[in-house]
Protein backbone atom coordinates (compact mmCIF):
# COMPACT_ATOMS: atom_id res chain seq x y z
CA UNK A 1 0.00 0.00 0.00
CA UNK A 2 1.24 3.06 -0.63
CA UNK A 3 1.26 6.21 1.97
CA UNK A 4 0.56 9.56 1.83
CA UNK A 5 4.54 10.68 1.02
CA UNK A 6 3.68 9.31 -2.61
CA UNK A 7 1.63 12.47 -2.72
CA UNK A 8 3.11 15.29 -5.24
CA UNK A 9 4.30 18.25 -3.17
CA UNK A 10 2.57 21.12 -4.47
CA UNK A 11 0.47 23.06 -2.45
CA UNK A 12 -1.63 26.26 -2.89
CA UNK A 13 -1.17 27.01 0.45
CA UNK A 14 2.19 27.63 0.66
CA UNK A 15 2.08 29.55 -2.77
CA UNK A 16 1.22 33.19 -1.93
CA UNK A 17 0.84 33.40 -5.78
CA UNK A 18 -2.20 31.07 -5.99
CA UNK A 19 -5.12 33.71 -5.05
CA UNK A 20 -3.97 35.55 -7.93
CA UNK A 21 -2.87 33.04 -10.44
CA UNK A 22 -5.15 29.80 -9.41
CA UNK A 23 -4.04 27.10 -10.84
CA UNK A 24 -6.94 25.09 -13.43
CA UNK A 25 -6.73 21.43 -13.39
CA UNK A 26 -5.67 19.65 -16.54
CA UNK A 27 -8.62 17.54 -18.97
CA UNK A 28 -10.18 15.17 -16.83
CA UNK A 29 -13.93 13.99 -16.40
CA UNK A 30 -15.58 14.14 -13.13
CA UNK A 31 -18.17 10.96 -12.96
CA UNK A 32 -20.42 11.43 -9.80
CA UNK A 33 -22.23 8.26 -8.36
CA UNK A 34 -25.65 8.80 -6.48
CA UNK A 35 -26.00 11.83 -8.68
CA UNK A 36 -29.81 11.62 -7.61
CA UNK A 37 -28.89 12.33 -3.65
CA UNK A 38 -29.10 15.68 -2.07
CA UNK A 39 -25.14 16.42 -1.59
CA UNK A 40 -25.20 16.04 -5.19
CA UNK A 41 -28.04 18.37 -5.75
CA UNK A 42 -26.96 20.95 -3.14
CA UNK A 43 -23.50 20.97 -2.97
CA UNK A 44 -21.68 18.96 -6.19
CA UNK A 45 -23.24 19.46 -9.22
CA UNK A 46 -23.52 24.02 -8.53
CA UNK A 47 -20.40 23.84 -6.74
CA UNK A 48 -18.98 22.14 -10.35
CA UNK A 49 -20.65 25.33 -11.78
CA UNK A 50 -19.38 27.78 -9.99
CA UNK A 51 -15.78 26.71 -10.87
CA UNK A 52 -16.71 26.95 -14.46
CA UNK A 53 -18.17 29.95 -13.74
CA UNK A 54 -14.73 31.55 -12.03
CA UNK A 55 -13.19 29.96 -15.14
CA UNK A 56 -11.29 27.23 -12.83
CA UNK A 57 -12.39 24.57 -15.19
CA UNK A 58 -10.29 23.05 -17.94
CA UNK A 59 -11.83 23.59 -21.27
CA UNK A 60 -11.76 19.65 -21.92
CA UNK A 61 -13.68 18.25 -18.92
CA UNK A 62 -17.22 16.31 -18.97
CA UNK A 63 -19.51 15.68 -16.52
CA UNK A 64 -20.87 12.11 -15.81
CA UNK A 65 -24.01 11.19 -13.88
CA UNK A 66 -24.27 8.02 -12.82
CA UNK A 67 -27.48 6.21 -11.01
CA UNK A 68 -30.53 3.76 -11.65
CA UNK A 69 -32.96 6.16 -13.23
CA UNK A 70 -32.76 5.43 -17.01
CA UNK A 71 -32.05 9.31 -17.99
CA UNK A 72 -31.14 10.27 -21.34
CA UNK A 73 -28.08 12.67 -21.05
CA UNK A 74 -30.33 15.79 -22.19
CA UNK A 75 -32.38 14.54 -18.92
CA UNK A 76 -29.56 14.82 -16.83
CA UNK A 77 -28.45 17.79 -18.06
CA UNK A 78 -31.25 19.55 -16.99
CA UNK A 79 -31.45 17.86 -13.61
CA UNK A 80 -28.00 20.00 -13.88
CA UNK A 81 -29.20 22.98 -14.57
CA UNK A 82 -32.37 23.34 -12.10
CA UNK A 83 -29.71 22.01 -9.49
CA UNK A 84 -27.60 24.97 -10.37
CA UNK A 85 -30.68 27.74 -10.60
CA UNK A 86 -31.90 26.78 -7.20
CA UNK A 87 -28.07 26.57 -5.45
CA UNK A 88 -25.41 28.27 -7.10
CA UNK A 89 -23.40 30.80 -5.14
CA UNK A 90 -22.98 32.58 -8.45
CA UNK A 91 -24.77 34.04 -11.30
CA UNK A 92 -26.31 32.40 -13.94
CA UNK A 93 -24.09 33.34 -17.33
CA UNK A 94 -25.53 31.51 -20.35
CA UNK A 95 -22.44 31.02 -22.31
CA UNK A 96 -20.63 29.17 -19.27
CA UNK A 97 -23.67 26.98 -18.85
CA UNK A 98 -24.00 26.20 -22.62
CA UNK A 99 -20.07 25.47 -22.35
CA UNK A 100 -20.37 23.02 -19.46
CA UNK A 101 -23.66 21.15 -20.55
CA UNK A 102 -21.56 19.88 -23.86
CA UNK A 103 -19.70 18.03 -21.76
CA UNK A 104 -22.65 16.77 -19.42
CA UNK A 105 -23.55 12.69 -19.94
CA UNK A 106 -25.60 9.79 -18.25
CA UNK A 107 -24.84 6.32 -17.07
CA UNK A 108 -27.67 4.42 -15.68
CA UNK A 109 -27.10 1.37 -13.85
CA UNK A 110 -27.05 -0.12 -10.69
CA UNK A 111 -23.74 -0.47 -8.54
CA UNK A 112 -23.38 -4.02 -9.39
CA UNK A 113 -24.36 -4.22 -13.04
CA UNK A 114 -21.47 -5.09 -14.87
CA UNK A 115 -22.92 -3.71 -18.19
CA UNK A 116 -23.61 -0.53 -16.11
CA UNK A 117 -19.35 -0.28 -15.64
CA UNK A 118 -18.95 -1.39 -19.61
CA UNK A 119 -21.81 1.50 -20.56
CA UNK A 120 -19.53 3.81 -18.09
CA UNK A 121 -15.95 2.87 -19.75
CA UNK A 122 -17.72 3.22 -22.90
CA UNK A 123 -18.70 7.01 -22.22
CA UNK A 124 -15.66 8.00 -20.51
CA UNK A 125 -13.46 6.48 -24.21
CA UNK A 126 -16.04 8.54 -26.13
CA UNK A 127 -15.58 12.00 -23.98
CA UNK A 128 -11.64 10.88 -24.01
CA UNK A 129 -11.93 10.93 -27.70
CA UNK A 130 -14.73 13.70 -28.75
CA UNK A 131 -13.76 15.91 -25.51
CA UNK A 132 -10.51 15.07 -25.18
CA UNK A 133 -10.29 14.46 -21.33
CA UNK A 134 -7.07 12.53 -21.68
CA UNK A 135 -8.06 9.76 -19.43
CA UNK A 136 -8.26 11.25 -16.75
CA UNK A 137 -11.02 10.60 -14.66
CA UNK A 138 -12.03 11.18 -11.04
CA UNK A 139 -14.95 8.82 -8.87
CA UNK A 140 -16.32 10.64 -6.60
CA UNK A 141 -18.87 8.43 -4.38
CA UNK A 142 -21.62 10.69 -3.11
CA UNK A 143 -23.37 7.00 -2.25
CA UNK A 144 -24.21 4.61 1.27
CA UNK A 145 -20.85 3.77 2.37
CA UNK A 146 -21.89 0.58 2.17
CA UNK A 147 -21.40 0.78 -1.94
CA UNK A 148 -18.28 1.97 -1.50
CA UNK A 149 -16.43 -1.66 -1.38
CA UNK A 150 -18.84 -2.96 -4.31
CA UNK A 151 -17.98 0.01 -6.58
CA UNK A 152 -14.72 -0.08 -6.11
CA UNK A 153 -14.29 -3.62 -7.18
CA UNK A 154 -16.37 -2.41 -10.06
CA UNK A 155 -14.25 -0.12 -10.84
CA UNK A 156 -11.74 -2.19 -10.63
CA UNK A 157 -12.97 -5.10 -12.71
CA UNK A 158 -13.85 -2.67 -15.48
CA UNK A 159 -10.50 -1.38 -15.51
CA UNK A 160 -11.66 2.23 -15.07
CA UNK A 161 -9.41 2.21 -11.44
CA UNK A 162 -6.25 1.54 -13.66
CA UNK A 163 -3.66 4.43 -14.99
CA UNK A 164 -2.22 4.20 -18.59
CA UNK A 165 0.97 5.98 -20.66
CA UNK A 166 -1.27 9.66 -21.64
CA UNK A 167 1.23 9.56 -24.60
CA UNK A 168 3.47 12.33 -23.43
CA UNK A 169 5.73 10.13 -21.41
CA UNK A 170 3.47 10.62 -18.33
CA UNK A 171 0.56 8.65 -16.64
CA UNK A 172 -3.17 9.17 -16.84
CA UNK A 173 -4.95 9.16 -13.62
CA UNK A 174 -7.72 8.00 -12.02
CA UNK A 175 -8.62 8.97 -8.50
CA UNK A 176 -11.76 8.26 -6.53
CA UNK A 177 -13.11 10.53 -4.02
CA UNK A 178 -15.71 9.18 -1.01
CA UNK A 179 -17.49 10.93 1.42
CA UNK A 180 -17.68 10.51 5.42
CA UNK A 181 -18.97 8.23 7.13
CA UNK A 182 -15.31 6.28 6.76
CA UNK A 183 -16.68 3.55 8.98
CA UNK A 184 -18.48 3.43 11.94
CA UNK A 185 -15.54 2.55 14.29
CA UNK A 186 -12.32 1.42 14.19
CA UNK A 187 -12.44 -1.94 13.23
CA UNK A 188 -15.29 -1.28 10.42
CA UNK A 189 -12.91 2.17 9.59
CA UNK A 190 -10.12 -0.08 8.87
CA UNK A 191 -11.56 -2.49 7.01
CA UNK A 192 -13.13 -0.02 4.75
CA UNK A 193 -9.77 2.00 3.79
CA UNK A 194 -8.15 -1.85 3.35
CA UNK A 195 -10.78 -2.29 0.28
CA UNK A 196 -10.52 1.32 -0.81
CA UNK A 197 -6.78 0.84 -0.96
CA UNK A 198 -6.99 -2.68 -2.52
CA UNK A 199 -8.22 -1.05 -5.18
CA UNK A 200 -6.55 2.70 -5.55
CA UNK A 201 -3.37 3.82 -3.99
CA UNK A 202 -3.57 6.14 -0.85
CA UNK A 203 -2.27 8.82 -3.75
CA UNK A 204 -5.49 8.64 -5.26
CA UNK A 205 -7.96 8.48 -2.26
CA UNK A 206 -9.38 11.38 -1.99
CA UNK A 207 -11.80 11.69 1.67
CA UNK A 208 -13.81 15.05 1.93
CA UNK A 209 -14.27 16.42 5.16
CA UNK A 210 -15.98 19.65 4.04
CA UNK A 211 -14.77 21.43 6.81
CA UNK A 212 -11.66 21.43 5.95
CA UNK A 213 -12.23 23.25 2.59
CA UNK A 214 -13.81 26.23 4.37
CA UNK A 215 -11.89 29.29 4.53
CA UNK A 216 -12.37 29.97 8.08
CA UNK A 217 -10.86 26.66 8.85
CA UNK A 218 -7.82 27.58 6.61
CA UNK A 219 -7.94 30.75 8.00
CA UNK A 220 -7.19 29.33 11.26
CA UNK A 221 -3.47 28.22 10.09
CA UNK A 222 -2.81 31.35 9.04
CA UNK A 223 -3.98 33.16 12.19
CA UNK A 224 -1.83 30.57 14.43
CA UNK A 225 1.75 30.59 11.41
CA UNK A 226 1.18 33.68 9.54
CA UNK A 227 1.55 36.18 12.99
CA UNK A 228 3.45 36.67 15.46
CA UNK A 229 1.39 37.48 18.43
CA UNK A 230 -1.18 34.62 19.36
CA UNK A 231 1.51 32.16 18.88
CA UNK A 232 3.42 32.97 22.50
CA UNK A 233 -0.06 32.68 24.51
CA UNK A 234 -1.54 29.60 22.45
CA UNK A 235 -0.51 26.66 25.07
CA UNK A 236 -1.03 25.89 28.48
CA UNK A 237 0.30 28.56 29.98
CA UNK A 238 -2.27 30.80 29.27
CA UNK A 239 -4.90 28.56 27.97
CA UNK A 240 -7.23 27.41 30.64
CA UNK A 241 -9.22 25.33 28.08
CA UNK A 242 -10.67 25.06 24.48
CA UNK A 243 -14.04 24.56 23.43
CA UNK A 244 -14.89 23.72 20.25
CA UNK A 245 -18.81 23.90 18.90
CA UNK A 246 -20.50 22.87 16.29
CA UNK A 247 -24.28 23.61 16.56
CA UNK A 248 -27.43 23.54 14.06
CA UNK A 249 -30.69 24.78 14.61
CA UNK A 250 -32.37 22.04 11.89
CA UNK A 251 -34.02 18.99 12.46
CA UNK A 252 -33.20 15.56 10.93
CA UNK A 253 -36.55 14.75 9.56
CA UNK A 254 -35.79 13.30 5.80
CA UNK A 255 -32.18 11.99 7.11
CA UNK A 256 -33.77 8.95 8.87
CA UNK A 257 -31.85 6.42 6.31
CA UNK A 258 -28.56 8.12 7.37
CA UNK A 259 -28.77 9.00 10.23
CA UNK A 260 -30.68 7.00 12.79
CA UNK A 261 -28.29 4.35 14.08
CA UNK A 262 -25.22 6.64 13.65
CA UNK A 263 -25.86 9.70 15.65
CA UNK A 264 -24.17 12.96 16.42
CA UNK A 265 -20.82 11.85 17.67
CA UNK A 266 -20.44 10.00 14.60
CA UNK A 267 -21.83 12.36 12.08
CA UNK A 268 -19.55 15.07 13.21
CA UNK A 269 -17.45 14.86 16.13
CA UNK A 270 -15.35 11.52 14.54
CA UNK A 271 -14.17 13.91 11.36
CA UNK A 272 -15.30 17.65 11.77
CA UNK A 273 -14.19 18.65 15.37
CA UNK A 274 -11.50 16.18 15.74
CA UNK A 275 -9.86 17.90 12.27
CA UNK A 276 -10.13 21.49 14.01
CA UNK A 277 -9.08 20.37 17.07
CA UNK A 278 -6.17 18.58 15.10
CA UNK A 279 -5.70 22.26 13.45
CA UNK A 280 -5.96 24.34 16.91
CA UNK A 281 -3.37 21.74 19.03
CA UNK A 282 -1.02 20.90 15.94
CA UNK A 283 2.90 22.33 16.10
CA UNK A 284 3.95 24.36 13.10
CA UNK A 285 4.23 22.59 10.05
CA UNK A 286 7.72 22.75 8.50
CA UNK A 287 5.73 24.00 5.13
CA UNK A 288 2.92 23.59 4.15
CA UNK A 289 3.50 20.90 1.88
CA UNK A 290 0.35 17.83 2.75
CA UNK A 291 2.68 15.36 4.18
CA UNK A 292 4.15 17.89 6.47
CA UNK A 293 0.59 19.23 7.45
CA UNK A 294 -0.77 15.82 8.26
CA UNK A 295 2.51 14.87 10.17
CA UNK A 296 1.65 17.80 12.84
CA UNK A 297 -2.06 16.43 12.68
CA UNK A 298 -0.81 13.06 13.08
CA UNK A 299 1.26 13.90 15.98
CA UNK A 300 -1.83 15.33 17.81
CA UNK A 301 -4.19 12.52 16.84
CA UNK A 302 -1.90 10.54 18.51
CA UNK A 303 -1.73 12.61 21.80
CA UNK A 304 -4.76 12.99 22.23
CA UNK A 305 -7.54 10.78 24.35
CA UNK A 306 -10.77 10.99 26.01
CA UNK A 307 -10.76 12.58 29.62
CA UNK A 308 -11.82 9.87 32.13
CA UNK A 309 -14.38 9.07 33.45
CA UNK A 310 -16.08 9.21 30.81
CA UNK A 311 -19.47 8.64 32.68
CA UNK A 312 -18.00 12.62 34.14
CA UNK A 313 -16.52 13.59 30.51
CA UNK A 314 -19.26 12.23 27.81
CA UNK A 315 -22.52 13.64 27.45
CA UNK A 316 -25.30 12.86 24.87
CA UNK A 317 -28.99 13.74 24.34
CA UNK A 318 -31.40 13.63 21.68
CA UNK A 319 -33.89 16.36 21.01
CA UNK A 320 -37.68 16.00 22.26
CA UNK A 321 -40.73 17.85 20.74
CA UNK A 322 -41.57 21.14 21.68
CA UNK A 323 -41.24 24.84 20.74
CA UNK A 324 -38.18 26.11 18.74
CA UNK A 325 -38.88 29.82 18.95
CA UNK A 326 -42.27 30.47 17.06
CA UNK A 327 -42.32 27.45 15.25
CA UNK A 328 -43.48 23.97 16.91
CA UNK A 329 -41.27 21.06 16.19
CA UNK A 330 -41.55 17.13 16.87
CA UNK A 331 -39.03 15.20 18.56
CA UNK A 332 -36.77 12.85 16.72
CA UNK A 333 -38.79 10.23 17.85
CA UNK A 334 -41.31 11.27 16.02
CA UNK A 335 -39.55 12.44 12.71
CA UNK A 336 -40.23 10.27 9.74
CA UNK A 337 -38.46 6.77 9.32
CA UNK A 338 -37.22 7.11 12.91
CA UNK A 339 -37.61 3.95 14.82
CA UNK A 340 -39.70 5.36 18.42
CA UNK A 341 -37.23 3.17 20.40
CA UNK A 342 -34.32 5.06 18.43
CA UNK A 343 -31.17 5.73 21.01
CA UNK A 344 -29.52 7.93 18.09
CA UNK A 345 -28.37 11.04 19.77
CA UNK A 346 -28.60 14.21 18.23
CA UNK A 347 -26.25 15.78 20.67
CA UNK A 348 -22.44 14.81 21.64
CA UNK A 349 -20.36 16.63 24.25
CA UNK A 350 -16.94 14.97 24.94
CA UNK A 351 -14.13 16.26 26.74
CA UNK A 352 -10.10 15.36 25.63
CA UNK A 353 -6.99 16.09 26.70
CA UNK A 354 -3.91 16.58 24.41
CA UNK A 355 -0.67 15.14 25.41
CA UNK A 356 1.51 17.44 24.84
CA UNK A 357 3.97 19.86 26.45
CA UNK A 358 1.81 22.67 24.95
CA UNK A 359 -1.28 21.32 26.04
CA UNK A 360 -0.82 19.11 29.36
CA UNK A 361 -3.68 20.14 31.23
CA UNK A 362 -5.57 21.76 29.30
CA UNK A 363 -9.52 20.37 28.27
CA UNK A 364 -10.55 20.04 25.06
CA UNK A 365 -14.40 20.37 25.07
CA UNK A 366 -16.34 19.45 21.62
CA UNK A 367 -19.60 19.30 21.15
CA UNK A 368 -22.56 19.23 18.45
CA UNK A 369 -26.08 18.95 18.01
CA UNK A 370 -29.16 19.32 16.19
CA UNK A 371 -32.22 21.98 17.60
CA UNK A 372 -29.82 23.87 19.48
CA UNK A 373 -30.45 27.52 19.75
CA UNK A 374 -28.49 29.06 16.43
CA UNK A 375 -26.75 27.36 13.24
CA UNK A 376 -23.21 27.96 14.47
CA UNK A 377 -19.71 26.46 14.48
CA UNK A 378 -16.78 27.98 16.69
CA UNK A 379 -13.52 27.43 18.48
CA UNK A 380 -12.92 29.32 21.34
CA UNK A 381 -9.62 29.45 23.60
CA UNK A 382 -10.57 30.85 26.89
CA UNK A 383 -8.00 31.92 28.91
CA UNK A 384 -6.78 32.09 32.85
CA UNK A 385 -7.39 34.42 34.40
CA UNK A 386 -4.91 37.53 35.61
CA UNK A 387 -3.34 36.22 38.69
CA UNK A 388 -4.00 38.77 40.48
CA UNK A 389 -6.70 41.40 40.34
CA UNK A 390 -6.05 44.67 42.32
CA UNK A 391 -9.66 46.03 41.54
CA UNK A 392 -12.90 46.04 43.94
CA UNK A 393 -15.19 44.50 41.81
CA UNK A 394 -15.77 41.24 43.02
CA UNK A 395 -15.76 39.42 39.19
CA UNK A 396 -18.39 36.87 38.53
CA UNK A 397 -17.89 33.70 36.94
CA UNK A 398 -17.74 34.42 33.43
CA UNK A 399 -16.03 37.70 33.47
CA UNK A 400 -12.58 37.74 33.29
CA UNK A 401 -11.81 35.07 31.64
CA UNK A 402 -10.61 36.14 28.08
CA UNK A 403 -11.26 34.00 24.70
CA UNK A 404 -10.31 34.11 21.66
CA UNK A 405 -13.40 32.83 19.23
CA UNK A 406 -12.55 32.06 15.67
CA UNK A 407 -16.04 32.40 14.10
CA UNK A 408 -16.03 29.38 11.75
CA UNK A 409 -19.76 29.99 10.63
CA UNK A 410 -22.13 32.14 9.84
CA UNK A 411 -20.89 35.47 10.49
CA UNK A 412 -16.97 34.32 9.64
CA UNK A 413 -14.39 35.97 11.10
CA UNK A 414 -13.06 36.45 15.03
CA UNK A 415 -13.57 37.86 18.49
CA UNK A 416 -11.23 38.73 20.98
CA UNK A 417 -12.90 39.37 24.46
CA UNK A 418 -11.01 40.88 27.55
CA UNK A 419 -12.01 43.04 30.12
CA UNK A 420 -12.34 46.85 29.97
CA UNK A 421 -13.45 49.74 32.63
CA UNK A 422 -16.72 50.71 32.67
CA UNK A 423 -16.72 54.45 31.83
CA UNK A 424 -17.71 56.19 35.12
CA UNK A 425 -15.92 56.99 38.60
CA UNK A 426 -15.68 53.58 39.97
CA UNK A 427 -12.70 50.72 38.92
CA UNK A 428 -15.39 48.94 37.18
CA UNK A 429 -14.34 45.68 34.61
CA UNK A 430 -16.37 44.29 32.24
CA UNK A 431 -16.15 41.98 29.12
CA UNK A 432 -16.09 43.52 26.25
CA UNK A 433 -15.60 41.75 22.47
CA UNK A 434 -13.50 43.15 20.01
CA UNK A 435 -14.62 41.99 16.44
CA UNK A 436 -12.42 41.16 12.75
CA UNK A 437 -15.03 39.94 10.54
CA UNK A 438 -14.20 38.50 6.82
CA UNK A 439 -17.73 40.22 5.16
CA UNK A 440 -16.29 43.62 6.42
CA UNK A 441 -12.83 43.18 5.74
CA UNK A 442 -12.44 41.37 2.04
CA UNK A 443 -14.71 42.79 -0.87
CA UNK A 444 -14.26 39.25 -2.53
CA UNK A 445 -16.80 36.11 -1.17
CA UNK A 446 -15.60 33.01 0.33
CA UNK A 447 -15.86 29.80 -2.49
CA UNK A 448 -18.21 27.11 -0.77
CA UNK A 449 -16.13 24.62 0.51
CA UNK A 450 -16.58 22.22 -2.05
CA UNK A 451 -16.07 24.12 -5.11
CA UNK A 452 -12.45 24.46 -2.86
CA UNK A 453 -12.58 20.69 -2.48
CA UNK A 454 -13.63 19.55 -6.17
CA UNK A 455 -11.04 21.91 -7.49
CA UNK A 456 -8.53 20.22 -5.37
CA UNK A 457 -9.52 16.43 -6.26
CA UNK A 458 -9.19 17.86 -10.25
CA UNK A 459 -5.74 19.17 -9.67
CA UNK A 460 -4.49 16.11 -7.31
CA UNK A 461 -3.62 18.06 -4.65
CA UNK A 462 -4.15 16.10 -1.30
CA UNK A 463 -3.73 18.47 1.64
CA UNK A 464 -7.10 19.25 2.60
CA UNK A 465 -8.16 15.51 2.63
CA UNK A 466 -7.43 13.46 5.67
CA UNK A 467 -5.67 10.58 4.88
CA UNK A 468 -7.03 6.80 6.05
CA UNK A 469 -4.09 7.21 9.44
CA UNK A 470 -6.25 10.41 10.46
CA UNK A 471 -9.34 8.28 9.58
CA UNK A 472 -8.34 5.45 12.38
CA UNK A 473 -6.64 7.70 14.81
CA UNK A 474 -10.22 9.21 15.06
CA UNK A 475 -11.93 6.13 15.30
CA UNK A 476 -9.57 4.96 18.03
CA UNK A 477 -9.80 8.21 20.18
CA UNK A 478 -14.18 7.87 19.66
CA UNK A 479 -14.40 4.81 20.08
CA UNK A 480 -14.06 4.70 24.08
CA UNK A 481 -16.86 6.74 23.94
CA UNK A 482 -19.08 4.82 21.57
CA UNK A 483 -18.55 1.23 23.92
CA UNK A 484 -19.30 3.40 26.64
CA UNK A 485 -23.11 4.82 25.21
CA UNK A 486 -23.33 1.56 23.85
CA UNK A 487 -22.98 -0.26 27.18
CA UNK A 488 -25.49 2.14 28.90
CA UNK A 489 -28.32 1.68 26.00
CA UNK A 490 -27.49 -2.19 26.87
CA UNK A 491 -28.54 -1.16 30.12
CA UNK A 492 -31.41 0.09 29.64
CA UNK A 493 -30.69 3.69 29.32
CA UNK A 494 -30.11 5.82 26.89
CA UNK A 495 -29.47 9.86 25.15
CA UNK A 496 -31.37 12.50 27.72
CA UNK A 497 -33.53 14.46 25.71
CA UNK A 498 -33.90 17.94 25.56
CA UNK A 499 -35.77 20.82 24.79
CA UNK A 500 -35.60 22.59 21.14
CA UNK A 501 -34.22 25.71 20.66
CA UNK A 502 -31.28 25.19 24.27
CA UNK A 503 -28.00 24.43 24.41
CA UNK A 504 -28.32 20.66 25.09
CA UNK A 505 -29.16 18.61 27.38
CA UNK A 506 -28.33 19.15 31.35
CA UNK A 507 -25.59 16.38 31.82
CA UNK A 508 -23.86 18.65 28.93
CA UNK A 509 -23.57 21.47 31.24
CA UNK A 510 -23.27 19.37 34.41
CA UNK A 511 -20.04 18.25 32.60
CA UNK A 512 -17.99 21.05 32.40
CA UNK A 513 -19.75 22.86 35.99
CA UNK A 514 -17.88 19.93 37.69
CA UNK A 515 -14.77 21.70 36.85
CA UNK A 516 -16.39 24.88 37.58
CA UNK A 517 -16.63 25.58 34.09
CA UNK A 518 -19.34 26.95 31.57
CA UNK A 519 -20.45 26.46 28.46
CA UNK A 520 -20.02 29.50 25.80
CA UNK A 521 -23.36 31.08 24.70
CA UNK A 522 -22.66 31.26 21.21
C1 LIG B 1 -22.40 17.12 7.53
C2 LIG B 1 -23.25 16.36 8.50
O1 LIG B 1 -21.13 16.57 7.45
O2 LIG B 1 -22.29 18.47 7.95
C3 LIG B 1 -24.60 17.00 8.66
O3 LIG B 1 -23.42 15.03 8.03
C4 LIG B 1 -24.47 18.46 8.97
O4 LIG B 1 -25.35 16.33 9.67
C5 LIG B 1 -23.52 19.15 7.98
O5 LIG B 1 -25.75 19.04 8.90
C6 LIG B 1 -23.29 20.59 8.38
O6 LIG B 1 -22.46 21.21 7.45
P1 LIG B 1 -22.28 22.78 7.46
O7 LIG B 1 -21.26 23.05 6.41
O8 LIG B 1 -23.63 23.36 7.15
O9 LIG B 1 -21.84 23.15 8.83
Amino acid sequence: MSTATDRPMTNPLRDPRDQRLPRIPGPCALVIFGVTGDLARKKLMPAIYDLANRGLLPPAFALVGFARRDWADQHFSEVVRDAVAEHARTPFRQEVWDRLAEGIRFVHGSFDDDDAYVRLAEKLAELDAERGTGGNHAFYLSIPPAAFPLVCSKLSESGLAATHPDGDGGETWSRVVIEKPFGHDLASGQALNAVVNSVFPESSVFRIDHYLGKETVQNLLALRFANQMFEPIWNANYVDHVQITMAEDIGLGGRAGYYDGIGAARDVIQNHLLQLLALTAMEEPVSFAPRALQAEKIKIFSATSLIEPLSENTARGQYAGGWQGSQQVVGLLDEDGFSPASKTETFAAIALEVNTRRWAGVPFYLRTGKRLGRRVTEIALVFKRAPHGPFDTAMGADIGKNALVIRVQPDEGMTVRFGSKVPGHLMEVRDVNMDFSYGAAFAEESPEAYERLILDVLLGEPSLFPVNEEVEMSWRILDPALDHWARADAGGSGPEPYAPGGWGPESAHQMLRRTGREWRRP
